[in-house]
């Protein structure tokens, strides 16, 4: 292998850039040149890409977002679009692949292996946290923290005013972040899309607590829920409650900002373990985390399976604490 290539892929994610330097300087640690595709599948597709040498990816390990830039790319759905960009790679002089995303982007780059017998290995980086074969995706973390930061600010408003707070957080179909950023944030209650009775618990939770006196009070919300986001529920808390309330939606803030040491070492280790595997012959792995290491999970299974339910324990906790 002379020239690899790597792209990121999907919603943006605090740590993919620590993974971008780590593929990089491994990759030329062992002689082997980087073409950087620009945002996404989409330059895949168009064989845009700028290289990237030592000092491309010099002073970016702090940095949110993507240096090379991401996209979703619904047109590499179509097979004849995916064969066209690994013949264009290859006329490039690419031989193999780093996809860093989540599973639609390794859904992408498993077909370009089967498809076309492009080498690809897989790096993940969503803040959804909802990847098979991982126990924590790059950038969750930052994500909850910054999720974290806000909530604590939201608090001083709420114990000085005493309205309630519905505040929404980002991932899709996951309540993962949501069930983080509850405990470790204190909420008085979180909603999430994998559990279905907890807004009646929820209000009777809060009436306990508000005819005990307490005066801030925080609740959760994962944006997948089927009860319409933080404005449904505050809706439906609120009334329930005739209590005055307010919605925070974080949205895209949780996507970017500087990523936490966490996902700085993991993706790190995962970039270089990447790297090592396609030299090593092994494609078609996902680098993830189970158990505190670094693993390889072969993209079949990744892309097969569905990822776990976060841990409604969670929830529970979150509301045996809330006070
Ligand atoms: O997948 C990451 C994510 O931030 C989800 O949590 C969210 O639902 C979605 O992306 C938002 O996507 P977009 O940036 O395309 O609106």
């Amino acid at each position: 292998m002379k020239r690899l290539g790597i792209l990121t892929s999907g919603g943006d994610a605090p740590g993919m850039n620590a993974a971008i330097r780590a593929v990089v300087r491994t990759a030329i640690g062992r002689g082997i040149s980087v073409a950087g595709y620009v945002d996404g599948f989409s330059g895949y597709v168009a064989g845009q890409f700028s290289e990237l040498d030592d000092r491309a990816v010099g002073n970016i390990i702090q940095r949110g977002g993507t240096i090379i830039g991401t996209s979703r790319c619904p047109e590499f759905l179509d097979p004849l679009v995916r064969t066209a960009a690994a013949n264009r790679m290859r006329a490039d002089g690419v031989d193999g692949l780093v996809v860093v995303g989540g599973d639609g982007s390794f859904r992408g780059a498993l077909a370009l292996q089967d498809e076309c017998g492009v080498p690809v290995a897989g790096v993940t980086g969503t803040i959804d946290n909802d990847v098979f074969g991982t126990d924590e995706t790059i950038g969750f973390d930052t994500a909850v923290n910054t999720a974290l930061l806000a909530i604590d600010q939201v608090r001083d408003t709420s114990e000085s005013t005493g309205m309630m707070f519905f505040v929404e957080v980002m991932g899709r179909t996951s309540g993962a972040i949501a069930l983080h950023t509850a405990v470790a944030g204190g909420a008085a209650g979180v909603v999430v899309p994998e559990a279905h009775d907890e807004i009646t618990v929820l209000i009777e939770q809060l009436r306990h607590s508000i005819e005990r006196g307490k005066r801030s009070h925080i609740v959760v919300v994962a944006e997948g829920d089927e009860a319409g986001g933080a404005f449904g529920v505050g809706e439906r808390v609120g009334k329930a409650l005739d209590h005055p309330y307010r919605v925070v939606v974080l949205g895209h803030i949780q996507r970017g900002g500087r990523p936490t040491m966490r996902d700085r070492i993991v993706a790190s280790e995962a970039g270089a373990m990447a790297v090592h595997a396609l030299l090593a012959g092994r494609s078609g792995v996902m680098i993830g985390r189970q158990g505190g290491k670094s693993v390889e999970v072969p993209l079949t299974e990744v892309v097969s399976r569905q990822h776990p339910p976060p841990d409604l324990a969670l929830l529970a906790l979150a509301r045996q604490l809330s006070g």
